[in-house]
């Protein structure tokens, strides 16, 4: 039974995540700029926050700027700063009265000093909010990560903090980003590619798979109902069988 875009019995997924993709084919759909399709994303960004606030879903994870996307022209580049720039600047307060508690993950070092400023200034503000996380993963890539994690872990056995056998799956994850937050259970994708594209790799390990044609800018409630409904159909085995997940 649906009401409004709510679903009332389902198994929510605790954590979200989204490769937001086709802004650009979206706007040259339209004869547009592809800056057109990101400007029209940042609706689409709003309706899924919406959406996961209104069903509980414990954490949010958008894949807002990859490390690749540097490449980018420059113009397109700067447009997507100052949209994100924008966007702290409006939508902060809004998500701070809704509880929401908001957080970058990614390599943040690279952005400007105003827009550093503000994700820091927005991330103190909501820090002790208790309802939907919403990480924004900028300037991020799951190899980074990785490798990232790796390096301050082999820094803690080179300073004697911690012994080679100390190391294990749950070790390694405290190092990661987002290393507080539950595991992905599912992801969702749209633009209609059917690839991770460097995105949270050591936590998608179990993660349920979605892909959709609609481009980013099209993504509503609806759309993303239809996923969470796709996703609590399935059956999650981790490794098991069907039988032992069933008795
Ligand atoms: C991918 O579409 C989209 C991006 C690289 C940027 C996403 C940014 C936004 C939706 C803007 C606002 C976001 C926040 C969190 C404030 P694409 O350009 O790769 O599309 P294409 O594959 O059609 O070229």
């Amino acid at each position: 039974m649906e009401m409004e875009n709510h679903i009332v019995d389902p198994i929510m997924p605790k954590h979200v995540a989204i490769i937001m993709d086709g802004n650009g084919r979206w706007a040259k759909q339209k004869g547009k700029i592809r800056t057109f399709g990101h400007k029209a994303g940042v609706d689409a960004v709003k309706a899924s926050v919406s959406f996961a606030i209104k069903n509980d879903i414990a954490v949010l994870t958008l894949f807002a700027f990859s490390s690749e996307n540097w490449n980018r022209p420059v113009e397109e580049v700067r447009v997507l700063m100052e949209l994100f720039k924008l966007v702290l600047s409006s939508e902060v307060k809004k998500l701070h009265k809704n509880k929401v508690r908001l957080r970058v993950i990614g390599d943040i070092s690279r952005f400007d000093a105003k827009l550093v400023d503000k994700i820091s200034k927005a991330e103190t503000m909501t820090a002790n909010n208790t309802g939907l996380t919403l990480n924004i993963a900028a300037n991020y890539g799951g190899k980074w990560d990785i490798v990232n994690a790796a390096k301050t872990m082999c820094a803690q056995v080179q300073d004697g903090k911690i012994v080679l056998d100390d190391i294990s799956e749950t070790l390694f994850h405290s190092y990661t980003c987002a290393n507080d937050l539950p595991e992905v259970d599912l992801l969702i994708r749209t633009g209609g590619e059917q690839r991770i594209s460097n995105f949270l790799l050591w936590q998608l390990a179990y993660a349920e798979l979605y892909f959709t044609d609609v481009y980013w800018p099209d993504f509503s409630e609806e759309v993303f109902l239809q996923a969470v409904t796709n996703f609590s159909e399935r059956q999650r085995r981790f490794g098991l069988t069907g039988e032992q997940v069933c008795s």
